[in-house]
């Protein structure tokens, strides 16, 4: 039995699009919340050639003017997960990524997600032909932020709503002018409604008007209520507390798992000797030389969230104590830049790749020893999840959902076994050099090393509670 039908509208989902953790986190709820017992089919731009991936295509909603053009929404599904794709050439089909092509924003990209969000709202007003109708509308970050508005402000609907933010950074700003073109009515302009500094926000927009509000961790939710991390928006969360929860992303396990894991040599808790292989492998594969303390690694976006610039900063004496770092990443030419000039810098023990490579990632997470997150925030994080499954210890900022995730070793938790990376506070390069030499210690303990490694890959970090979390939120909407 199903206890309700759930609409996800997101503008990334794992396995068709993905520029970050959105993608990894809408495409991995549907099936945990079906273990739950919840119907939850999820609603996507269709960005050119994803419709050709549909397996079974059927259309099940149309609008001969949608923002500008025809559109229609194709239901089918990807490797079984239940897909409804929104086919509107004039807004998707065109090269460059979801929301920027040669490194700027495509110029509509408010109409675009309005459209996502008006289909979205037609479809919880029971306008599907398939006769699917959602009980429950959950919005990701500002790409959905208008669905809840388009509720709130257009026709009754028995459909309840949550708005999950993923980055307060992004926020989805358009101009006052463009209300009307969004199709928003003028009363929808103020102060509680979409008005944001004089603009409109399409985030602030979901946020006033969705039913519940969700983070992805229970410390980013405390900590959008500060100016600092709210980055403008910290009021309205904190008039919102009561309907403001975080609930921690999990990790697909089909797809992280050491002892599964195709592209890599396996390994488990109790048997490490397939981590060893793995790490010589990505030594060579990275062209590094010998390296005696620690072999990190960073998996990230090259963004000023993700604290490059102060790990770059604090590197060398943790080259000079032995360590070494292999980097996969893109972003920021600037950021790009230093790092491939601190590999030139430290031949052999630091080693730079720029670029996204999904398969290279798995190699890098089985062979390193460490995995480093130094983020200035970060709402959940996925990178530290996968360094606990891999044995790889997480270094990381206390923040957001790195502080959530990581139990940081100190001289209390290493005593009670509980230990299970390293953490520094506050972010900067003199916390981060400190924490850097803890790891350099600790790796050097071989008993204590062992015992992290065997502690790290037993925590829990599969979608299990999370969709438990999720399906009580539910729960309450419709009760
Ligand atoms: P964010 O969404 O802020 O970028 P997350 O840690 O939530 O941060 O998610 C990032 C996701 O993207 C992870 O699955 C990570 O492994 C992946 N990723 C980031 N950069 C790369 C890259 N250059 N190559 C492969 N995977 C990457
Ligand atoms: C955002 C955040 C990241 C989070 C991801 C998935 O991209 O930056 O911290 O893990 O969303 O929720």
């Amino acid at each position: 039995m199903t206890r309700g039908r759930v609409l996800s509208v997101a503008s990334e989902c794992v396995p068709l699009i993905k520029t970050g953790g959105l993608a990894d986190v809408a495409g991995a709820l549907p099936a945990a919340m079906a273990a739950e017992g919840w119907d939850m089919r999820v609603l996507l731009p269709g960005y050119r050639g994803l419709s050709a991936r549909l397996v079974a295509p059927v259309v099940i909603w149309q609008d001969p003017d949608l923002f500008g053009g025809a559109a229609r929404v194709l239901g089918g599904a990807v490797d079984g997960l239940r897909v409804l794709l929104l086919d509107a050439p004039h807004l998707f089909d065109r090269p460059g990524g979801p929301y920027s092509a040669d490194g700027k924003d495509h110029p509509d990209n408010p109409e675009r997600f309005a459209a996502l969000c008006w289909a979205a709202a037609a479809l919880a007003r029971g306008g599907g032909s398939d006769g699917w109708r959602p009980d429950i509308l959950h919005a990701h970050d500002w790409q959905g932020g208008l669905a809840p508005a388009y509720l709130r402000y257009g026709e009754p609907a028995p459909v309840r709503s949550v708005m999950t933010i993923h980055n307060v950074a992004f926020q989805g700003i358009a101009p006052a002018a463009a209300r009307a073109a969004l199709r928003l009515p003028a009363a929808a302009f103020t102060s509680e409604g979409v008005e944001y500094y004089g603009n409109i926000s399409t985030l602030k927009a979901g946020l006033v008007c969705a039913d519940r509000i969700t983070t992805v961790s229970p410390t980013y939710a405390e900590e959008l209520m500060r100016p600092e991390f709210g980055l403008g928006l910290e009021g309205v969360l904190a008039a919102r507390a009561a309907d403001l929860s975080g609930i921690l992303n999990g990790v697909d396990m089909a797809v992280w798992s050491p002892e599964t894991d195709p592209e890599i040599v396996p390994y488990s808790a109790r048997d490490l000797t397939g981590k060893a292989v793995n790490r010589a492998r990505l030594i060579a594969e990275f062209g590094l030389g010998e390296v005696p303390g620690p072999l990190a690694i960073v998996v990230s976006r090259l963004t000023g969230q993700k604290g490059i610039d102060i790990l770059d900063r604090a590197l060398g004496g943790f080259v000079a104590a032995g360590g070494g770092l292999a980097l996969l990443g893109s972003g920021d030419p600037a950021l790009e830049a230093a790092m491939r000039a601190a590999a030139a810098r430290w031949p052999g023990r630091v080693a730079v790749r720029i670029g996204y490579d999904e398969a290279l990632s798995h190699r890098m997470f089985a062979g390193g020893d460490a995995v480093l997150v130094p983020s200035r925030f970060e709402p959940c994080g996925l990178t530290q999840m996968y360094g606990l499954r891999y044995g790889t210890i997480p270094l990381v900022a206390a923040t957001g959902g790195l502080n959530d995730s990581v139990v940081g070793a100190t001289p209390a938790s290493l005593a009670a076994r509980a230990a299970t990376g390293v953490t520094f506070h506050p972010v900067d390069e003199i916390a981060l050099a400190g924490a850097l030499r803890r790891l350099v210690a600790l790796h050097a303990d071989r008993k204590a090393w062992k015992a992290i490694i065997g502690r790290a890959m037993k925590v829990d970090v599969g979608w299990g509670g999370p969709a438990k979390a999720y399906s009580s939120l539910y729960e309450s909407l419709l009760a």
